[in-house]
């Protein structure tokens, strides 16, 4: 295919005739980013038996995926941030010698798309043109993750207008390391079963990533770009690259507030973006809406306020649990021109997994491929099955979700997935203990990355897997940049996932997180009245959250969900420390502070330390 007359850009094309000379695809494909294209290709994927489309009633335009059971999610043991000195990647990343690792990519990459087509794929993380969107180009030979790109970015021939002759884009080489000898038959899901490399160059801010063709490790304007390259960008220009829902939220006087939540993978970021409020709430005329699921990029305006705008163009969600019950948004969200990636197949051709509404399908097919019914062993769908939704097909879209300029940003919320120690919500009592508290944050591993599941680790901001820099540089950049504004965002922390002793959530979660988050707003306007102080920050008293509609939640209830164990709270703040010592070199003076302040207030509490109803 000859280079289109749309690509002016001189080095842009020399590097695809480079990269194309090493990795020697049998052709080159320039992606327009139409919907004729992506219905092509659609089409190809189908013949090749890599999609299966699905029931055109039930779920028009929408195609159901499998991949190899080798390959189902982000691989942070094979991902590196190389960056000239060891030690600005920081002991939390892997790290390589920028010059051995091109080596070996090189050796990898040399014939690594023999047989198969080499796709160039333009695209804009933000809305095409706005100031704060930055271009990829991202190589692969992998169709399913153009048409992937197609939904997540915007995608296509517009882009190289916007890039002009010498405009500055992100590279990103991608190949699944499968190559074809002549006559070779290929496979539904081609990957490399031994060897993946997903690589980052901060200083050249270049991509490359070899051996996967799943989610955050093939679909590079994602974490690759977005999070990791940007963070180290957003470093350098003073603005920051998080992993972060941003959503509206309007209160019955029309008054309308964002925040944002960083939540760690698996974590429910998808769910709370997408609340849908408890009845009594939306008779009083409650309204929140969405702006982004995942990626927020936030930048400070000449107002002195935060605004953040969502990267991306669509929603690559954690299917299993989401129901009309738990999420309808996101159920309305996915009733077309969606990718269905390791879910079950149902036998009228539409899609299932765990937790879908319903009783389970008497028969399915399930994502291996094999037959599946209720009494078998193993799951229908993965535990980290997706799919991938254009955002613009949510019915809660905010009014503003592709604005270049963002939305200005009230409050800030953290939070993981921990059966003990952290209360259901609390407010930091300033900027710097929220980003104690942030950077401190720990979360039970989930299914979204390879290895062991529901261990407990330390995940700063809910960006271990995503910084791109040093992590101690990275919690000081966030002192600096709340320096540097008047009057920062109130900070919160938040657990939705607290066990009782027989293992059962204590909180109710999904659309209850309404009344969490009503005092948060409260709070975060300066609602002083509605909190008492308690050793790790403010909180609310039972009667400080409207508890209307909610049955079956007592104020005992609330008080477990809420209380501090001293016991929990010295392992916490050992894992704390453990987290600052790895970090020595370039830990900031102030979290060393508020940990000591913190532990001579935990010293004076009691052993077990609850809210009572009437505080004084
Ligand atoms: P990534 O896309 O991986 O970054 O994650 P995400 O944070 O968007 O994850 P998502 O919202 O898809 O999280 C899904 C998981 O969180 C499922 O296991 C849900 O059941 C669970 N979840 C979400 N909200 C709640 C809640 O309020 N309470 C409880 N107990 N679980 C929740
Ligand atoms: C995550 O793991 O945080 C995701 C999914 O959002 S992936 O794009 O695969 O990284
Ligand atoms: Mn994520």
């Amino acid at each position: 295919m000859t280079i289109p007359s749309s690509v002016k850009h001189a080095k842009a094309k020399a590097w695809v005739d480079k990269m194309a000379a090493l990795l020697e695809p049998d052709q080159i494909h320039w992606c327009d980013g139409s919907r004729e294209e992506y219905d092509a290709m659609c089409q190809t994927l189908v013949e090749a038996g890599t999609f299966i489309p699905l029931d055109p009633e039930k779920r028009p335009n929408s195609f159901l995926a499998r991949s190899d059971p080798s390959d189902v999610a982000r691989v942070e043991d094979r991902t590196f941030i190389c960056s000239q000195n060891k030690s600005d990647a920081g002991p939390t990343n892997n790290w390589m010698d920028p010059v051995r690792m091109k080596g070996i990519l090189r050796d990898v990459a040399r014939g690594a798309m023999k047989g198969r087509t080499l796709y160039v794929i333009p695209f804009s993380m933000g809305p095409l043109g706005s100031d704060i969107a930055q271009i990829g180009i991202e190589l692969t030979d992998s169709p399913y993750v153009v048409v992937n790109m197609k939904i997540m970015t915007r995608m296509g021939e517009a882009v190289w207008d916007v890039l002009g002759e010498d405009g500055r884009f992100v590279p990103c080489v991608h190949t699944v390391g499968a190559p074809l000898e002549p006559g070779q038959e290929d496979v539904p899901w081609p990957c490399n079963p031994e060897t993946k490399y997903i690589v980052h160059f901060p200083e050249e801010r270049s991509i490359w990533s070899y051996g996967s063709g799943y989610g955050g490790n093939a679909l590079l304007g994602k974490k690759c770009l977005a999070l990791r390259i940007a963070s180290t960008m957003a470093r350098d220009e003073g603005w920051l690259a998080e992993h972060m829902l941003i959503m509206g939220v309007q209160e019955p006087d029309g008054e309308k507030s964002y925040v944002a939540a960083a939540f760690p993978s698996a974590c429910g970021k998808t769910n709370f973006a997408m609340i849908v409020p408890p009845r009594a709430y939306r008779e009083k005329g409650w309204k929140v809406t969405t702006v982004g699921d995942d990626i927020a990029w936030i930048k400070p305006g000449e107002d002195g306020r935060l605004y953040a705008i969502n990267p991306e163009a669509g929603y690559f969600g954690v299917a299993p649990g989401t129901s009309r019950a738990s999420n309808p948004s996101a159920m309305d969200t996915i009733r077309e021109n969606c990718i269905f990636t390791n879910v079950a197949l149902t036998d009228d051709g539409d899609v299932w997994w765990e937790g879908m509404d319903g009783d389970p399908p008497a028969h399915a097919i399930d994502w291996r491929g094999n037959d599946w019914t209720p009494a078998s062993d193993t799951p229908a769908a993965h535990p980290n099955a997706r799919f991938t939704a254009p955002a613009a097909q949510n019915p809660v879209a905010d009014e503003a979700w592709e604005d270049p300029n963002g939305v200005p940003i009230r409050a800030f919320i953290f939070g993981g997935r921990r059966s003990d120690t952290i209360p259901l919500v609390f407010q930091a009592f300033n900027w710097v203990y929220g980003v104690y508290a942030a950077a401190t944050m720990g979360s039970e591993t989930t299914a979204a990355a390879f290895g062991k599941q529901g261990v407990v680790r330390r995940d700063p901001f809910a960006m271990l897997p995503f910084a791109g820099y040093h992590m101690g540089s990275y919690f000081n950049h966030w002192l600096s940049l709340g320096r540097k504004i008047p009057n920062p965002p109130r900070i919160f922390g938040v657990n939705w996932f607290r066990r009782d002793k027989d293992g059962k959530f204590v909180w109710p979660g999904f659309s209850e997180n309404m009344r969490i988050l009503e005092w948060i707003l409260k709070r975060s306007k300066g609602g002083r009245g509605s909190g008492v102080e308690s050793p790790i920050g403010w909180m609310p008293t039972y009667r400080d959250i409207d508890w209307e509609g909610l049955e079956h939640f007592t104020r005992e209830d609330f008080h477990a969900a809420m209380a501090i164990d001293k016991p929990d709270w010295d392992k916490e703040l050992l894992e704390a420390d453990a987290l600052f010592i790895r970090l020595y070199d370039r830990i900031p003076k102030e979290m060393i502070a508020i940990r000591t302040l913190l532990l001579s207030g935990l010293w004076r509490s009691p052993e077990h330390w609850e809210l009572t109803g009437d505080p004084t």
